[in-house]
């Protein structure tokens, strides 16, 4: 049977934020050292930022960069990572048993967005696990305040006479989980955001402000936790926080396939919980969603990964190689994120370089694309503009998590210069899924793009020793007459379908 949907202008869902693309450094295993990071390296410049990596993650086209963690932020102490790199301190990292050295910090990381390019922008996490409201405003004078206080002139001391301009600011890191250190029942955590948002707005009414929420849907304490939270912080931040992470559970290939059909009603939920207080407070405010960590991470491999540490330097962690199917999957969770556009206007690809990322690179040798890459790349390049509003009519296919899931999963979206990419993604393991499209009142005439990843090897992979074996390739035999698009998606495959 075809999958078929209908696009009109008048219809639409949101405009994306830029910020949508946004990526994630950890200091966790090989993301900043030997990643981003590597003095020496052949490709590297005078500050140690590997260029070859760089040169990908402009491709890759990020935007706001979270730093530095992750479970990493509730241990940091943002002072050990500034001022002379001879003088900063080792210290016991306890969220992945390694040791930090502290050669990257603060300084390194906004030189590394400079270089990035003006698309690039600072996402900067606080610990509120085992610090509170004095260090973050420390950190906050340090960053942002222009001098002549003891911290502002202090970094100019440090060499960044210019305040680095931090906007984008998290209030901790999944408090809500029992991992993290400090963690905190959502009462105390509501409490010390709370606390810690007004005195940072003392500084500066500006800061853009992100509240933990659940670091699951599956958690506990979700919804409630977003509530009690929100009860204390509603008007004091901008957006609370999502995580989620797929992987096929007990070999559950069918459910992995429709991860996206939970990542939407994750969303849907906590816009809900939002909205629920925002009316109990009877506030006109709406809270938006910071989806700030996301993908797919074969997790359940990891804790024993970690337990068997003791305390090395940049450990080979987290290290996932990415299947084709792994990448349609991560297709179809962009999707997820673009088709709520009006709402998540924050979100996390998690994360950047070696741990769970697009992005792979060998000590001393080459910087690869994994095959999760590709659909990030193409939706940050043409997933700008607004979100057409897309209902699939589509086939469906049993799965045990989600029952009846369809087969197509789409979005729409429509740039300034009224040009349409629509990416689709085909579920299914066996056939080819035929598209049609009804294109109403947009002027499209021609197919510009239909680009495809798929293979006849599903679990074909990019690596160091075959570091090109999967990249999209053209489809063949899309056409646009007389308004209406029709194609065939391969199965088990991410389309990118562009249109004039
Ligand atoms: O991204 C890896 C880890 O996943 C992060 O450190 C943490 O926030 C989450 O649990």
């Amino acid at each position: 049977r075809t999958a078929r949907f209908t696009l009109d202008p008048a219809f639409t869902v949101g405009t994306v934020d830029p910020r949508l693309f946004g990526s994630f450094v950890e200091h966790l295993g090989r993301c900043v050292y030997t990643g981003v990071f590597e003095p020496g390296h052949p490709t590297a410049d005078a500050d140690g930022i590997r260029g070859d990596v760089l040169d990908l993650v402009r491709e890759l086209g990020v935007t706001a960069v979270r730093y530095p963690g992750g479970n990493f932020v509730s241990g940091y102490r943002w002072e050990d990572s500034v001022g002379p790199v001879e003088e900063r301190p080792r210290r016991l990292d306890l969220a992945w048993r390694s040791t930090e050295t502290n050669r990257f910090g603060l300084s390194e990381y906004l030189s590394f967005l400079r270089k990035i390019g003006p698309q690039a922008e600072p996402m900067m996490a606080l610990n509120l696990g085992t610090r509170g409201v004095a260090e973050a405003l420390q950190l906050q004078e340090y960053a942002n305040h222009p001098g002549g206080t003891a911290l502002s002139d202090l970094r100019a001391e440090h060499g960044d006479k210019d305040p680095f301009g931090i906007r984008l600011w998290c209030l901790g890191n999944e408090m809500d989980g029992p991992w993290q250190t400090g963690h905190k029942t959502a009462a105390e955590y509501g409490r010390t955001a709370a606390e810690t948002a007004r005195a940072m707005r003392q500084i500066d009414p500006g800061v853009q402000l992100v509240a933990c929420g659940s670091s699951g849907r599956s958690m506990p304490t979700f919804a409630e936790w977003e509530a009690t939270v929100l009860q204390e912080t509603y008007d004091l931040v901008d957006y609370i926080s999502l995580h989620a992470y797929y992987e096929p559970l007990d070999g559950d290939v069918d459910s992995f396939l429709a991860s996206a059909v939970d990542m939407e009603t994750f969303i849907e939920d906590v816009v809900a919980t939002c909205d629920h207080v925002g009316a109990r407070l009877k506030s006109r405010k709406k809270i938006n969603l910071s989806f700030d960590e996301w993908n797919v991470w074969y997790m359940s491999r990891t804790e024993e990964q970690v337990s068997a540490l003791d305390w090395p330097e940049a450990p080979r962690l987290l290290e996932d190689n990415y299947s084709v199917m792994d990448a349609v999957v991560l297709g179809s969770l962009l999707i997820a994120l673009l088709r709520h556009a009006d709402r998540v206007t924050v979100a996390c690809l998690a994360q950047l370089v070696n741990v769970i990322a697009p992005i792979m690179t060998e000590p001393g040798g080459p910087a690869w694309r994994q095959t999760t890459f590709f659909p990030f790349a193409q939706a940050s390049r043409y997933g700008r503009g607004e979100v057409l509003d897309v209902r699939v009519d589509s086939p469906t296919y049993g799965t045990k998590r989600y029952g009846e899931a369809d087969l197509l999963h789409a979005t729409a979206v429509r740039g300034e210069d009224g040009t349409v990419t629509l990416f689709a993604v085909n579920r299914s393991r066996t056939g080819p899924l035929p598209l049609d499209v009804a294109l109403n009142g947009l002027g499209l005439t021609s197919v510009v793009e239909h680009s495809v990843l798929a293979d006849d090897d599903p679990d074909a992979r990019n690596t160091l020793a075959e570091p090109e074996r999967v990249a999209p390739h053209a489809a063949e035999g899309t056409t646009l007459d007389g308004g209406r698009l029709s194609a065939v998606l391969e199965p088990l495959s991410w389309n990118v379908i562009r249109l004039a």
